[in-house]
């Protein structure tokens, strides 16, 4: 299966493609430049647009006093319930230590406490402070800029921004050998190319666009996964979409990116209350506030049913030195006249992070030869059923170089792309795209029923009927969402329990019988195979 696009009208290639500008694909581009192999590097915006800047909190690692590696490890599998990877999450609090220090190498600067040593504060899940942050609240602008000061001083990395990846080109024996992409652009290098490479790395980070109302940017509509998802390749745990328990709530917010309101806000000392002003997460769960976040975004949800209202309060009005901690936060809620050192702060939850994805090995490899997967787009193993706060950035870090490192080991010739003529095409709509994200929001989100999932089901075959003729990006990004969100509804659909991130009204408890992964893969007339692996507890 692929999206019906243009025949090519240009070629480039490279050692390695990476496709994607977080913190994922520019810590792979680095690392591929260490190995000194040519690195393109695609993205679909302009080189700093996508979810890693919009991060708030930080990135987690042991490196405050009298914490371990261990410690970090015990409570990212209580987050992950049950469904994390061992051998994955070891490798990530393992190496996330030194991760961290080289990015500090390449010049990120991190919060200081009065001491001089690095700050660090705590997020929902964490029994201790181990969050790095900058700018306060601007962590990932931070993390971005230092990286893409590097990757812009390396002439061995071309980028090519504004360019949509379409699909993987894939040679006679089945591998991957490059991609077709369409590139806004100028010149030689407008319309639809094809990049072929010796490897390829997603690295198109979220999906959440998926959804009505997300964290997630305009662009994070999981192009990646989706073309890794036609190439062949297997998806596991894509049920277990995060919300984020506190986005700024607005009586005019009609869908789209909502500004984000950091765990670390509570971390400092924030506390949620309910519409008749009590702390309802008292006695909810030992770490009350900051309990892991599908135990909060359970209870925020909870409460907004039964007060009928569309969002809880936060009060924030305790942090003494607001303004000067979370900069980004603050101007967020100037922005929409609340004041959060003297009022309640409106929140409510927001698709933000997809837990599950391209299924990889502990060095970023799919079930597809030549095809890596990087960041919030790979399903490593490390966030099971519900990601442990500021995991992310650090994933992207310890696995972009694991990723670097094994494609520069195992370096395949690079081959020439077959040819089928043969092959089905899909090209849908863009304007199943606001009902398709109203559809998932409201039967496929926080929580979900058998009835909600296969209503939702019905309105994505409904809408899978609406073929365009017009390739262009709106029709392929409209395509790839309805794509993930089949993937998601069938997975959500299968798994008869509650666990993590993943709610289910009328199976509201975790199920030993569950104590798998549910790993799915389209065909190529367009229908799906599932099956399910078990995972060790
Ligand atoms: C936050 O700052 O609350 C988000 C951090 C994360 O998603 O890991």
């Amino acid at each position: 299966m692929k999206l019906f696009a243009g025949t090519p009208g240009w070629t480039t290639s490279a050692d390695v493609i990476i496709i994607g500008s977080g913190v994922a694909g520019l810590t792979t581009a680095l690392n591929a430049r260490a190995s000194k192999l040519s690195v393109l590097l695609v993205t679909k915006a302009k080189i700093d647009a996508g979810s890693t800047k919009w991060a708030q909190g930080g990135i987690a690692a042991a490196l405050g006093p009298g914490d371990t590696p261990e410690q970090h490890k015990s409570d990212t599998l209580i987050a992950g319930a049950g469904l994390c990877d061992l051998d994955a999450v070891n490798v990530l609090v393992t190496e996330g230590p030194e991760a961290v220090r080289k990015l500090i190498a390449h010049g990120a600067v991190f919060d200081k406490a009065e001491s001089g040593e690095i700050a660090l504060t705590r997020e929902g899940g964490h029994h201790r402070n181990r969050i790095l942050h900058a700018g306060g609240d601007a962590t990932g602008a931070e993390v971005s800029r230092a990286l893409l000061a590097a990757v812009q001083n390396d002439p061995g990395i071309e980028v090519i921004e504004h360019a949509l990846v379409i699909d993987a080109l894939t040679a006679v024996d089945g591998s991957v050998c490059g991609v077709t992409l369409h590139v806004i652009g100028e010149g030689s290098r407008d319309g639809v190319g094809r990049a072929l490479a010796r490897a390829v790395v997603i690295a198109t980070g979220g999906l959440g666009q998926v959804y009505s109302q997300t964290t997630n940017p305009p662009v994070s509509t999981g192009d990646g996964v989706a073309l890794a998802l036609r190439a062949g390749a297997d998806v596991a745990d894509v049920e277990f979409i995060q919300f984020h328990p506190t986005v700024l709530w607005s009586d005019t917010a009609r869908g789209g990116q909502q500004p984000l309101i950091s765990e670390a806000v509570r971390g400092e000392g924030a506390i949620l209350l309910n519409h008749k002003g009590e702390k309802f997460m008292q006695g909810k769960h030992p770490q009350a506030d900051l309990a892991p976040r599908d135990i909060v975004a359970k209870e925020i949800f909870t409460q907004m049913r039964e007060s009928n209202l569309g969002h809880v309060w936060l009060d924030a009005t305790a942090i003494a030195d607001f303004s000067e901690r979370f900069p980004t936060i603050y101007a967020s809620c100037l922005a929409h006249g609340i004041d959060p050192q003297k009022q309640l702060i409106p929140v409510s939850p927001a698709s933000h992070y997809a837990s599950g994805g391209v299924l990889v090995d502990l060095n970023g490899q799919s079930s597809v030869a030549g095809l890596y997967v990087c960041g919030e787009s790979a399903c490593t193993g490390a966030h099971g059923a519900n990601r442990l706060a500021s995991n992310s950035l650090l994933e992207g870090l310890v696995f972009g170089a694991r990723i670097a490192e094994h494609i520069a080991t195992h370096l395949a010739p690079q081959k020439e792309p077959a040819r089928d003529p043969s092959e089905p095409t899909l090209l849908l709509d863009p304007a199943i795209r606001i009902p398709l994200q109203l559809a998932m929001s409201e039967g496929a989100g926080v929580m979900r029923s058998e009835k909600s999932l296969q209503t939702t089901l019905q309105t994505l075959t409904q809408l899978g009927t609406h073929a365009s003729h017009t390739p262009d990006v709106a029709a392929w990004e409209a395509s790839n969402l309805f794509f993930l969100a089949q993937a998601i509804v069938q997975s959500a659909l299968e798994r008869k329990e509650t666990r993590g991130s993943h709610w289910r009204s009328d199976f509201p408890a975790l199920s030993e019988d569950w104590q798998l992964r549910i790993i799915q893969k389209l065909n190529r007339d367009g229908s799906w195979n599932t099956r399910t692996e078990a995972v060790a507890p």
